[in-house]
């Protein structure tokens, strides 16, 4: 019955309809509202024929310049017609006197940004004049802009863009959006370029899902729109100083959006071009490389913090994480962070390490030892192997004493540790120093699966803490806390040291580098001093200790090659 009765009724008045025979109160249309839309509908039409003027006149003697442009360029009839690309004469009031010739008003045509008004008088002229004109349509195919490409290279403005009028709002649109969205659905990427041409030019080399903010930066809005339509579009850029600033614009304004269904990646053209420009030279095969060697944003945060540096020093590497920590936070959504935290973990792990090639660090891999491994190769393993066991034994401790993460806040957020498992670990751990430990077990095994933390509790060093058998006292792991963190800080530092040794290899050690050697050497001794009191004390048996005597012993055969030698470590 409901049909039949709203047969003859609008939209709205059929709702109203409904909503009584609910016994609901449908509040009044707020008639300001009413006006606008009916407004904007108006002005749609107006755009329209403006589309329709500038078409035909790319077909008259007149477009005869632009056409060859257009050739020139390498559009095709097609593309031309897909794109309704027209021409805007070179006259002040060719628009406004064909369009008032079809009803059209003069305030209408200031309206939407078509004619403009001058301050001194001088009647209203053509916004758009000896351009090649790019029709801007919303999502649903409305025309609500014009960009307009000047021939002349020698003009004022490469390109014009309509201004913002109540049809166009340059940050909350793209250009191609509809287009690009359908394209999308038939499992295109989403492409977003810089400018119009490049749209074109992609759309015509067959990737059709290309779009480009409207003349201005990419905004949050933008972003959100493209991520409606591809959980991951690909920012093309061009591979130069400025493309790549772009990029990290983009990122900024992303990071604190992301989330699983929520990515970016970067596809880099080859310096100094555009997609345009890659088309031409190198053809679709280029652009398709380009593109499917995109990559994703974590790498361009990470080549971004360590582009042009080095990292010869602790507090240089302390900077970095800090620099790295504040893109981090940014992002909301935890698990995402996560990820992220772990996938820099690893670019830095990559980086900072030299680790024998083809062998994996493990704790449990040594460098097998060969007549040509180097005494400092040996030593650094080995501080690799006894720092994870003082991590395990710290996070151990951590997770027994949820009250400690947030005393020792500072340190373990400064805290680089061995594997990307434990590291991965105490990042979900470091903000829950208000939960109970049962609840920091679970939201780790929730994370990242059972077996990293039954693997850290099964490990005989975890199992032989003193502290974690005396479960209630708070002072005693405190101090273990304290002493674990003091003796990683001098083992990292050594590493440190020694990482740039080796580096140096084939030059003469100078006195400076046997200076650090030396201070590091102090500091370990210091250190390991007083842990192998800590075994004795604790009785821990004779297995430590051992460790800590080779560690020594291949220290100082190390630190006497250098001095007597003095050509190098080898
Ligand atoms: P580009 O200068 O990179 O031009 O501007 P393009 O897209 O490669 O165009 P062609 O190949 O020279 O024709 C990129 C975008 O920046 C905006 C436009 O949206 C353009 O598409 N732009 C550029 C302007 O709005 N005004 C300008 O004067 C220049
Ligand atoms: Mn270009």
């Amino acid at each position: 019955s409901f049909v039949r009765e709203t047969e003859n009724v609008g939209f709205m008045e059929a709702i109203q309809m409904l909503a009584s025979e609910a016994g609901m109160v449908m509040p009044e249309r707020d008639p300001q509202a009413q006006e606008k839309s009916d407004k904007r509908a108006i002005l749609f039409e107006v755009m329209e024929k403006a589309v329709r003027f500038f078409r035909m006149s790319l077909g008259t003697s007149a477009g005869a310049q632009a056409r060859a442009y257009l050739e020139k360029r390498g559009l095709d009839p097609n593309t031309l017609n897909r794109f309704e690309i027209g021409f805007a004469p070179n006259d002040n009031a060719a628009l406004r006197t064909a369009l008032e010739g079809q009803g059209v008003t003069l305030e209408q045509l200031i309206e939407t940004g078509m004619s403009a008004t001058s301050d001194d008088g001088r009647p209203p002229y053509d916004r758009f004049r000896n351009r090649i004109m790019f029709p801007i349509r919303d999502g649903r195919g409305r025309c609500i802009a014009f960009g307009g490409r000047a021939m002349d290279p020698n003009a004022r403005a490469k390109y014009l863009n309509s201004p913002e009028t109540i049809l166009f709002d340059k940050g909350r649109n793209l250009y191609n959006l509809g287009p690009a969205r359908a394209a999308v659905g038939k499992d295109h990427s989403l492409i977003v370029a810089e400018g119009y041409m490049d749209v074109i030019a992609l759309s015509q080399g067959g990737f059709e899902g290309a779009v480009a903010p409207l003349g201005t930066a990419v905004t949050e809005d933008q972003l959100h729109l493209m991520w409606r339509i591809a959980p991951e579009p690909i920012i093309a850029l061009d591979g130069d100083k400025a493309g790549i600033r772009a990029a990290h614009r983009v990122i900024d304004l992303a990071l604190p959006h992301l989330r699983s269904g929520q990515a970016l990646r970067f596809a880099m053209m080859p310096a100094g071009q555009d997609p345009d420009d890659l088309l031409r030279s190198g053809g679709a095969e280029a652009v398709k490389q380009v593109l499917e060697a995109a990559q994703p944003m974590v790498q361009l945060m990470w080549a971004r913090e360590i582009e042009g540096q080095t990292f010869d020093s602790p507090e240089r590497k302390a900077a970095l994480d800090k620099r790295l920590f504040e893109k981090t936070s940014q992002i909301q959504d935890a698990v995402l962070r996560g990820h992220y935290e772990a996938a820099l973990k690893d670019l830095k792990w990559q980086h900072f390490r030299a680790r024998p090639k083809g062998a994996p660090w493990s704790p449990k891999a040594r460098v097998p030892v060969q007549s040509t491994t180097k005494a400092s190769e040996l030593v650094a393993a080995d501080e690799n192997v006894t720092n994870y066991i003082r991590e395990s034994v710290l996070l151990a401790v951590l997770i027994q004493t949820p009250p400690l993460l947030n005393e020792f806040a500072d340190q373990l957020f400064m805290l680089d540790l061995e594997t990307p498992e434990l590291d991965q670990m105490l990042r979900v751990m470091r903000n829950m120093g208000d939960e109970t430990t049962t609840t920091i077990r679970s939201e780790i095994s929730r994370l990242m699966g059972a077996e990293p933390l039954e693997k850290l509790m099964r490990s005989r060093h975890v199992s032989i803490t003193p502290c974690l058998r005396v479960p209630d006292n708070i002072e005693m792991a405190r101090m273990t806390v304290q002493e674990e963190l003091a003796k990683i800080g001098s083992n990292k530092g050594l590493e440190v040291e020694l990482n740039e040794a080796i580096s140096e290899q084939d030059r003469i050690i100078d006195d400076t580098i046997l200076w650090r050697l030396g201070q590091a050497a102090d500091a370990k001794n210091r250190a390991s001093r007083s842990d192998n009191e800590d075994r004795a004390q604790y009785d821990l048996g004779d297995n430590g200790a051992r460790i800590n005597r080779e560690e020594r012993e291949k220290l100082d055969a190390l630190l006497s090659k250098i001095n007597y030698g003095k050509k190098g470590i080898s």
